[in-house]
C-alpha cells in the first residue's frame, strides 16, 4: 500500500480547547507576544517542541508499575542501565532528570575559562552550559547547512576543514568535540556516519575526545538508512551501533528518541570521568542509580529507547513531516529541505524579506501562526541564537531565521498535518503586511524564554514574489 498509517491505534485521548482568532489576538497581546508565555490549554496545535511532549505506549505505560523507587540499586536502575548499555554500546551510563542536567554535569566537569567546544551546532541549553562553565561554544557546521533550498542529504555534518583548523589552532584547550544528532537548531538535519568518521578520525589526530549529543539518535539512523548509500537498508539498531562506536561518549535527553516525558543521562568509556560524574550527580541530580529520575521513569525510558528502533514507527514519523515539507515546498513556501527528523524548519527570512535580522522575522512569524490558526511554535533565529562580537559588545545574527514546527511523537495524526499546511499557506496569503517585533524586556540568557516584545510598524510594503 502507499499510504503510510499511523503504527498504533488510540486507546486514550485528550481534547484540544478551540479558539477563536478573536480570542488568540488577545492572548498572544497578553502574553507579551512570547508563545512561551501562553497557556497550552489555548493552543490548538502545540509544535513548540518534541521535547516531553510525545505519547507513551501501552507498554509504557505498564512498565511504569514496574518502576521501583528504592533510592539504591533499584532493579528499575538495572534495566535503564542494561537497555542503554545494549543501544549505545557504552558503559558507564549516568541518569540525569533531563538532557540539559547532563550537560550541566559534564560541562562542569570538562570545561572551564580557556576552553573551546567545538560542535556542528550547539543546541541553545548546550550552548549555555558549555558558556555557564567559562568555556566557549564554536559551531562549525557544513556550507551546505546555510542553503535552506538545497536538497543535500546531510545537511547536520560537521566542516571537517574549519574542525581540523580549530583543533590544530587551540588543540590543547579542546576538552571535546560535540557532535548534535540530528543538528536540531540547524534544522533537525542528520549527521553521516561517513562524517562521524571523519569528525572520529580528527579527534584522533589530535587526541580529543568525541562526544555525540544524542537526544534525537535514531531519527538519525533512520535518516542513514534512508540517505547514505553504503547504508541503505541496514537494520537502525546496527547503524546506532557503529554511530556510538565512535564516541567516547553521549549526552542524551529521553524527552526526544527516550519517547518519555522526563529523563536523561550521560554515558561515558572513561572509568575516571564517570566516577567525577557521578560525584557531581549526588550533589544535584540524586543518587547514581536514579540520577534526577523516579524509577518509574527509567523504566519508561528503557522501553522507550527499545521502541524508537521500530522501523514502522520511524517511517511513519517520517512521512508525516516529509509530507508537510513537500506540500509546502510545493507551493513556494521557504521551508528547510530537504524534511529533517522531528520538526518542520521555515525560513522566516525569506519568508518575510521584509523584516530584518534583528526585528526577528521568526518571532513575527510564529506569532501569525498562532494567530491565525492557534499553532504554537517556536523561533530558532536571532532571538534564540544571536551571539555578541567579544571585541565590541554588538549583537551578531544567529545564521538562519528559522520557525521551528516541532511533531510531538505519536500524538498528532494526518488531519493535523493538513490543518497545519492550511494554516501557514493562510499568513503566506497576506505576508506582506506582517511587520517585525521589538523586545521591550529580557533576562540576558536564554532570553527566549521569558522576553517581552511588542509589534514594530508594519514595514514598507516590498514586491514579494
Ligand atoms: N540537546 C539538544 C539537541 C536538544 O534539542 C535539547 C532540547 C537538549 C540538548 C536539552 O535537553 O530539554 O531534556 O534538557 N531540546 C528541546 C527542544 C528543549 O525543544 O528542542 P532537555
Amino acid at each position: 500500500m502507499k499510504t503510510i498509517i499511523e503504527p498504533f491505534r488510540i486507546k486514550s485521548v485528550e481534547p484540544i480547547h478551540m479558539t477563536s482568532r478573536e480570542t488568540r489576538e488577545r492572548l498572544i497581546q497578553e502574553a507579551d507576544l512570547n508563545l512561551f508565555a501562553l497557556k497550552s490549554d489555548d493552543v490548538i496545535i502545540d509544535l513548540l517542541t518534541d521535547s516531553g511532549t510525545g505519547a507513551m505506549s501501552s507498554e509504557q505505560w505498564a512498565a511504569l508499575m514496574r518502576g521501583d523507587e528504592s533510592y539504591a540499586g533499584s532493579p528499575s536502575y538495572q534495566r535503564f542501565e542494561a537497555v542503554v548499555r545494549e543501544v549505545f554500546g557504552i558503559k558507564n551510563v549516568i541518569p540525569t532528570h533531563q538532557g540539559r542536567a547532563a550537560e550541566h554535569l559534564l560541562f562542569g566537569a570538562v570545561g572551564g575559562a580557556g576552553k573551546t567546544v567545538p560542535g556542528n551546532t550547539h543546541f541553545d541549553t548546550t550552548r549555555a552550559n558549555v558558556e555557564a562553565s567559562g568555556a566557549k561554544a564554536v559551531d562549525y557546521c557544513c556550507a551546505e547547512s546555510l542553503d535552506t533550498s538545497s536538497n543535500s542529504p546531510f545537511k547536520g555534518n560537521m566542516d571537517i576543514g574549519r574542525l581540523r583548523d580549530c583543533l590544530a589552532r587551540e588543540g590543547q584547550n579542546v576538552p571535546l568535540v560535540l557532535v548534535t544528532v540530528t543538528n536540531n537548531a540547524g534544522g533537525g538535519q542528520p549527521v553521516s556516519l561517513a562524517n562521524l568518521r571523519a569528525v572520529r578520525a580528527l579527534c584522533d589526530e589530535f587526541g580529543v575526545p568525541l562526544f555525540i549529543d544524542a537526544c534525537r539518535f535514531a531519527e538519525n539512523a533512520f535518516l542513514i538508512s534512508k540517505r547514505e548509500d553504503s547504508e541503505k537498508g541496514r537494520p537502525l539498531e546496527d547503524i546506532v551501533h557503529d554511530m556510538f562506536r565512535l564516541a567516547d561518549g553521549c549526552t542524551m535527553s529521553a524527552k526526544k528518541d527516550g519517547l518519555a516525558n522526563i529523563g536523561g543521562f550521560i554515558a561515558v568509556r572513561n572509568g575516571e570521568l564517570a566516577r567525577i560524574l557521578r560525584e557531581r550527580l549526588v550533589v544535584t541530580e540524586g543518587f547514581a542509580t536514579y540520577g534526577g529520575m523516579a524509577g518509574r521513569d527509567l523504566e519508561a525510558v528503557a522501553q522507550g529507547l527499545r521502541e524508537v528502533l521500530s522501523p514502522e514507527y520511524q517511517e511513519y514519523r517520517h512521512a508525516s513531516i516529509q509530507y508537510v515539507v513537500e506540500r509546502l515546498a510545493g507551493i513556494g513556501i521557504p521551508v528547510v529541505q530537504p524534511a529533517g527528523g522531528h520538526a518542520i524548519f521555515l525560513d522566516a527570512a525569506r519568508f518575510l524579506p521584509q523584516i530584518p535580522w534583528n526585528e526577528f522575522p521568526g518571532q513575527a512569524l510564529a506569532i501569525e501562526l498562532y494567530i491565525e490558526g492557534g499553532v504554537r511554535s517556536c523561533e530558532i533565529g536571532s532571538l534564540m541564537l544571536a551571539g555578541v562580537d567579544p571585541e565590541t559588545g554588538a549583537e551578531i545574527p544567529a545564521e538562519r531565521e528559522l520557525v521551528r514546527l516541532a511533531i510531538p511523537r505519536r500524538t498528532y495524526t494526518q488531519s493535523h498535518m493538513d490543518y497545519l499546511l492550511e494554516v501557514i499557506e493562510a499568513v503566506w496569503l497576506r505576508r506582506e503586511q506582517i511587520g517585525g517585533v521589538e523586545i521591550t524586556s529580557a533576562p540576558p540568557v536564554l532570553r527566549h524564554f521569558t522576553g517581552k516584545y511588542r509589534r514594530r510598524q508594519p514595514a514598507p510594503r516590498t514586491a514579494v514574489s
